[in-house]
């Protein structure tokens, strides 16, 4: 595909700074490439009034991939649900049909004394959250907060189909099935109704990949795993909450939740690619952001989303590389602010090699 429309959402906090250098990474690998910002979140409240304004909702769905940065300000932390900026990015996943969302964790040899945990507890840990993103607790209806007599009460639904574990669990195994063969699905079967039935699913969906060893296990238990044996995990399947929140703890492993990108795949070709942080409003401004999950998640746009392996590597390449010559932001250790690391990946990105699909 020749002259892709990518529409970047630079969103709230530290959004626009990592989107800046996604953004700058990607016109060198895709120079091809049309990027167009529309507002979300925070952002596009403030200035209509809701956070998935009806143009940024078309633009997205007309583009050929879109790239979000991030969501969320605290100036809305107790406003009604209808006006909260993280509505906006729940909507555009539900738009996109994106009901998988994948999270790589590679440990960078350079980075494993930036994190928390012991190095020998980390070594070569190469890990991919697939996690269901379109159902369970987020989307489940009836919600309501409501008050009866002064009792102020919350009721959350949470909820799953057949259809909507077979299709992530399908696609987990497959992926499995292209690394180490390893599929850990994450539930809480002793508990949650939705979980037993996620259980039984998958162990149906399992006997479609012999090839693949399929364990079950508990999100309580598999907390722990994550801390102590992260070397022995490869994919790891999970539900939208669970996969929320075993998402970030990973990010212990790299050293940072900078790190991370994530692609959001699905129904239509394309999808929304974005860091797995939040918005940092406490870093917004000051340069500290870590740009990696952000460039990285462009990484994942040109290789899911565009269909463009060679430029992607192209960039993995050059953030590993420039992470190896020891350039890194605070979050990590060094002393780098978000322009510079942008500036050093884009320096050691080849002059001149094939930029694959570019032309045709
Ligand atoms: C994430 C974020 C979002 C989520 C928020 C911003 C709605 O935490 O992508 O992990 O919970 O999915
Ligand atoms: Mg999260």
């Amino acid at each position: 595909m020749a002259n892709p429309t990518i529409v970047l959402l630079p969103g709230d906090g530290v959004g626009p700074e990592v989107t800046r250098e996604a953004a700058a990474c990607l016109a060198r690998v895709a120079p091809d490439a049309r990027l167009v910002e529309h507002a979300i979140g925070g952002h596009a409240l403030d200035t209509t009034g809701e956070s998935l304004p009806a143009t940024t909702l078309d633009a997205c769905m007309e583009a050929d991939a879109v790239f979000l940065g991030a969501v969320g300000n605290p100036r809305y932390d107790s406003a009604p649900e209808s006006t909260r900026p993280e509505l906006g990015l729940l909507a555009l996943r539900q738009a996109l049909g994106a009901w998988a969302n994948l999270r790589p964790i590679r440990v960078h040899p350079a980075l494993e004394d930036c994190s928390p945990l012991r190095p020998e507890r980390i070594r070569g840990a190469d890990v991919m959250i697939v996690r269901e993103l379109l159902g369970g607790i987020y989307f489940g209806e009836p919600r309501s907060l409501s008050s009866d007599d002064g009792e102020r009460h919350a009721l959350d639904t949470m909820t799953y189909t057949e259809g909507q574990i077979r299709r992530v669990a399908d696609l987990a195994f497959r992926i499995a099935q292209k690394r180490r063969k390893r599929l850990l699905s994450v539930d809480k079967a002793n508990v949650l109704a939705c979980s037993r039935l996620w259980r039984a699913v998958v162990s149906e969906v399992a006997e479609g990949y012999p090839e693949v060893t399929c364990e079950h296990g508990l999100v309580d238990s598999c907390t722990l795993r994550i801390l102590t044996d992260a070397p022995d995990l490869d994919v790891l399947l999970c539900g939208n909450l669970f996969g929320d929140i075993l998402s970030d703890e990973a990010g212990a492993l790299c050293g940072s939740l900078g790190m991370l990108p994530s692609a959001s795949i699905g129904d239509r070709p394309g999808g929304l690619f974005e860091p797995v942080h939040g918005s940092a409003p406490d870093l917004a401004g000051s340069g500290k952001a870590n740009p990696v999950g952000a460039i990285l998640s462009a990484a994942m746009l040109l290789h899911h989303g565009l269909d463009r392996p060679e430029a992607a590597h192209q960039l993995e390449r050059a953030v590993d590389a420039t992470v190896a010559d020891g350039i890194m932001t605070a979050d990590v250790g060094g002393s780098a602010t978000t322009a510079q690391f942008g500036d050093a990946v884009r320096a050691r990105l080849e002059p001149n090699s094939p930029i694959d699909g570019s032309d045709d």
